[in-house]
C-alpha cells in the first residue's frame, strides 16, 4: 500500500526553523485544522475511516505511529519529523498509537467536522470499500 508523504517546505536557520504549509503543498483546499495533544502513551486514536475527507497529518512535536488499512493491505509508519506530513485519502482506515510524551499531531483537513462522513465500524468499512470498487 502506497504511503504518501508530503515534504513540508522549510526555512532553515541556526536560530530555529520555520515549516510553511501554503495551499499548493497539499492536494486539497484547507477547510479545518485541528491537533491532538496531551495524548497518553497508552491511547489508541483513530479507529475509523472517512467517506470523503482527506487529511494531512503533521507530527509538530514528538512521535506516534499511524497504521493505514485499505481493506486489502495494511502498513504502519512512524511520524516523527515536523517537515514530513502523511497524506491520508478518503476510504482509508487509520489507527494512531504509541504517542511519545509531548507529541502533537496537527491535522489539516479538506472538510469541516461531519460525523456522517465517518465509518467507525471496521466491518462496515470493509463492505463500504468493496461496494465502492
Ligand atoms: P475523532 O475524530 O474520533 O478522534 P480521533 O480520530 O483523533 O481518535 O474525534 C473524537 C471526538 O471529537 C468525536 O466525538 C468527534 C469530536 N470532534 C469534533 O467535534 N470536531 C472535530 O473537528 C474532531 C476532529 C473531532
Amino acid at each position: 500500500m502506497e504511503i504518501q508523504l508530503v515534504e513540508i517546505p522549510k526555512i532553515v536557520n541556526a536560530q530555529g526553523n520555520i515549516g510553511v504549509i501554503e495551499k499548493d503543498v497539499i492536494p486539497f483546499d484547507i477547510k479545518r485544522v485541528y491537533y491532538l495533544y496531551d495524548v497518553p502513551s497508552s491511547a489508541k486514536r483513530g479507529g475509523h475511516a472517512h467517506k470523503n475527507l482527506q487529511q494531512l497529518l503533521v507530527p509538530l512535536s514528538g512521535s506516534f505511529d499511524v497504521t493505514l488499512k485499505d481493506g486489502k493491505e495494511e502498513t504502519t509508519i512512524t511520524l516523527n519529523k515536523p517537515d514530513k506530513g502523511l497524506l491520508i485519502n478518503n476510504n482509508i482506515w487509520r489507527e494512531l498509537n504509541n504517542f511519545s510524551s509531548g507529541a502533537v499531531c496537527m491535522v489539516i483537513a479538506s472538510g469541516v467536522y461531519d460525523e456522517d462522513d465517518y465509518i467507525r465500524n471496521y466491518r462496515e468499512f470493509l463492505s463500504y470499500v468493496k461496494s465502492n470498487k
